[in-house]
């Protein structure tokens, strides 16, 4: 008889078995364009829900302007993810993340050495180096008891309009090309790229 694997009850400092990198683009209160690096993504049809810390400027800006662009980097892009890690378009910065070490940025597009592109459906730029972005408006933010308890809020976001480089399309058609495009994962804080696809669903279309 084949005895299940061993297990352990564990206490992990964060619970992130893997969801994209998002590059969350919004609009500033003086006009400028801001940069959030996220994590906590998931789609349904052309819903997009976000976890968002109540003290980021990004989620600020969502809440006053309802609208975003998500940007989606290359696995090769992480490096400049992690060069706008430690920063925030917060001024002055909050306090829990001064003690962590994080700078106010007011030009995140710079530090990361990232282009700004007009949109098509809201007024934040989009991150032309991105291959996939997606224009979205705010339906509505949930912040559980007010967003004190752990400082957390949940966005709902709907659709507008989604952009893809072409070199991750598929000859012309509105499908992505899994074989021609790595997207760059979060993973228990690590950066993770993905390997050749290897399998496909009954409902994945040739
Ligand atoms: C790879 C990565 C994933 C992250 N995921 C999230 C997330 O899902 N939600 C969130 O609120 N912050 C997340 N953060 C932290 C924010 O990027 C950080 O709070 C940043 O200061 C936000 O910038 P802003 O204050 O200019 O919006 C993540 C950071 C990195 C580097």
């Amino acid at each position: 008889m084949k005895l299940p694997p061993l297990r352990r009850r564990i206490s992990p400092s964060v619970l992130y078995p893997g969801t994209p990198v998002v590059l969350m683009t919004t609009v500033n209160p003086d006009g400028s364009a801001n940069i959030s690096p996220l994590s906590s993504f998931w789609s349904l049809g052309r819903r997009v829900v976000l976890g968002l810390g109540t003290d980021g400027q990004g989620t600020a800006n969502l809440a006053a302007r309802g609208e975003c662009v998500l940007n989606f980097p290359s696995a090769g892009q992480a490096a400049r993810v992690e060069a706008i890690a430690r920063a925030t378009g917060r001024s002055p910065v909050p306090e829990a993340k001064r003690d962590m070490g994080y700078l106010h940025v007011q030009d995140k597009f710079a530090m990361a050495g990232f282009t700004p592109v007009a949109s098509a459906e809201v007024a934040a730029p989009a991150i032309a180096e991105c291959p996939l972005q997606v224009e979205a408006g705010l339906l509505a933010m949930h912040a559980p008891h007010g967003g004190t308890d752990q400082g957390f809020a949940i966005a709902e976001c709907e659709v507008r309009c989604v952009h893809a480089h072409e070199t991750i399309t598929i000859g012309g058609t509105d499908h992505i090309d899994v074989h021609g495009w790595r997207p760059l994962f979060y993973v228990f804080r690590h950066y993770v790229g993905s390997g050749e696809p290897v399998a496909r669903n009954f409902r994945a279309e040739a």
